[in-house]
């Protein structure tokens, strides 16, 4: 079984970085494969040219910036990882800029993200942890995902790079989420129980 961990984060080597560690080290424990992908600042944002869904390609039509490597180990996961800094209480705008492409791509036509396991955390130095949390959250909520979480919300505070390991109960809630991840994986992997069929939603815009 395998998780693949995207970090939002424009920094390399910062403070998502170290919360994935952390989380790494207890799903590797377990048995579970770990992949953390960083594509860095250079992601563009999604051109809304609708391409991915018109054609079902399951992939964005900007092809140099390393998100449709992204999306293809998305669809292969059994389980995904979202991490972003706060940036002006919300998540980082790379960030955003992977999630409109990934999601719609391929999540909104022929749903391929639906029933994997899904959790989220962010890092901050102090205010809008709440907020970005539940931004990222409410991503995969949309996507029929089968969210994971710990016993308090994955916000870990630090501002320079590695603080957040400091943060004592931080770093316990991550090592929780990664146990409860775990645990959830296997029950699915054990049941062997398919998922209930998943059909493209009626969409109306509310007028027609
Ligand atoms: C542009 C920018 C905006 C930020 N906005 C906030 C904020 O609103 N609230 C906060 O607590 N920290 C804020 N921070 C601090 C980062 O969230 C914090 O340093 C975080 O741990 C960085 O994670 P990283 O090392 O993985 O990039 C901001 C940092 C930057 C660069």
């Amino acid at each position: 079984m395998k998780v693949v961990a995207i970090n939002g984060s424009p920094r390399k080597g910062g403070n998502c970085a170290a919360c994935l560690e952390v989380l790494g080290r207890v799903l590797e424990k377990e048995g579970i494969e770990f992949e953390v992908v960083q594509p860095g600042a250079r992601v563009h944002p999604c051109l809304a040219c609708y391409h991915c869904l018109d054609n079902n390609t399951l992939r964005c039509i900007q092809d140099d910036d390393g998100v449709n490597d992204i999306i293809a180990k998305c669809i292969e996961a059994d389980g995904i990882v979202l991490a972003s800094p706060v940036y002006h209480g919300g998540i980082a705008g790379s960030m955003k800029c992977i999630l409109d492409r990934l999601m719609l791509a391929a999540g909104c036509g022929e749903n391929q993200l639906h029933h994997k396991v899904g959790a989220a955390l962010c890092t901050l130095r102090r205010s809008g942890g709440m907020e970005t949390y539940q931004q990222l959250l409410g991503t995969m909520d949309a996507m029929e995902m089968v969210l994971v979480t710990s016993d308090y919300w994955n916000a870990v505070h630090g501002a320079d790079p590695g603080e957040v390991k400091g943060d004592a109960e931080g770093i316990e809630v991550i090592e929780k989420l990664g146990r409860n991840i775990t645990w959830m994986l296997k029950v699915i992997d054990k049941a062997g129980i398919a998922p209930p069929e998943t059909h493209h939603r009626t969409m109306t815009n509310f007028i027609r």
